[in-house]
């Protein structure tokens, strides 16, 4: 048999599995990267997409919760819990599901998009709506685990980085080198942390000759590493990254740094544009968040000739409010064949 059997067991020497068990995993990672015609014809570079919403749970989340919560249940925890945007919510359920274990979630009443919604309730986690925003709730459930025999699967979590640092090994082995450019959307910051731990890994192991510069893009509504301070009320209709105080600010500035990148910001104009020319130019249907990487792109540029990967998080799905509500609604004819010529001539 050489069928995928998910990442802890592809990259086990690259990850730190100690004491670990059985692995819980619902074969995630090895997702496409696809090359974007379009994209690379209007901005005179190679661009591709990394499509981490082909995941099992539409997200780029399943990377670190294989990881998280099979280290959760080597280390005999019986209950999970996370503050989410949604999309942690809905991997955490998931693979805690998986595991057999509980699973509990906090999410900011009414701000966050009805698939992830759907998916948390129907993988069977215990949906809780808090009145505040994602920091009050990731807050919330780092005291918790104070209070209640707990295990938090935030990306404040260590086992969540380590897992999705596999994303960069992926683009690695499939590119035969590290991009010029790592292009990625920025809320809590861990992923854009984790994705740098993985290119510096395998550079440092002699796999990969070069390391790129990482490009973070936060919306300008919700963009504190970009002010240089935290933001109370973070808005953006992006909400997977309404987020105004980033767990892994630092490990995420030492990114940027170390790799001569740069983190900025994008309007929700800017960043829905580049959700439907995705869609439009290169039939990807991503999320409103993840289109983030693309207008960044678009808004500042890329150095002609440049091989650049965007990281879309998400998949488009996720957010059918968003999708309907921004686009013209589909006009209504009678039920005939005239009406139907006379619409479509
Ligand atoms: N894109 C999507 C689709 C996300 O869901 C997130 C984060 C990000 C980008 C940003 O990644 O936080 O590692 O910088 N979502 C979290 C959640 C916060 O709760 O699902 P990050």
């Amino acid at each position: 048999m050489n069928q995928w059997g998910g990442l802890l067991h592809e990259f086990a020497q690259w990850l730190d599995l100690r004491g670990v068990g059985d692995i819980v995993t619902l074969h995630e990672g090895n997702t496409p990267l696809l090359h974007a015609e379009r994209l690379s014809e209007r901005l005179g570079a190679d661009v591709w997409l990394k499509l981490e919403g082909l995941n099992p749970t539409g997200s780029f989340k399943d990377r670190g919760m294989t990881m998280a919560i099979t280290k959760a249940k080597a280390a005999g925890a019986t209950t999970v819990i996370c503050g989410s945007t949604g999309n942690t919510s809905a991997a955490a359920a998931a693979f805690a599901g998986k595991a057999g274990m509980g699973c509990v979630v906090l999410v900011p009443e009414g701000k966050i998009a009805l698939g992830k919604l759907a998916q948390a309730i129907v993988y069977g986690a215990d949906v809780v709506q808090i009145r505040g925003n994602f920091d009050r709730a990731l807050n919330l459930a780092r005291e918790l685990t104070q209070h209640l025999p707990i295990t938090i699967v935030n990306s404040i979590n260590p086992d969540r980085i380590e897992g999705q640092k596999t994303g960069a090994f992926e683009l690695i082995r499939t590119l035969g080198d590290a991009p010029d450019i790592l292009s990625i959307p920025v809320g809590n910051a861990g992923n854009i942390t984790a994705y740098w731990r993985g290119f510096t890994q395998w550079h440092f192991e002699g796999l990969a000759a070069t390391l790129p510069k990482m490009w973070g893009f936060q919306a300008a509504g919700a963009a504190p590493i970009v002010l240089g301070h935290r933001v109370d009320e973070p808005e953006t209709i992006a909400t997977a990254i309404r987020i105004g105080n980033p767990a892994s600010w630092v490990p995420a500035l030492e990114a940027v740094d170390e790799s001569h990148g740069a983190i900025r910001a994008v309007t929700d104009a800017e960043l829905l544009d580049a959700y439907k020319f995705l869609a439009k130019n290169e039939s990807v249907f991503c999320e409103p968040a993840s289109a983030a990487s693309v207008a960044g792109l678009i808004k500042y540029g890329v150095p002609k000739g440049s091989r650049v990967v965007c990281v879309l998080t998400g998949n488009g799905l996720k957010d059918p409010d968003t999708a309907v509500s921004t686009t013209a609604t589909p006009t209504v004819v009678d039920a005939t064949l005239e009406a139907l010529l006379a619409r479509l001539s």
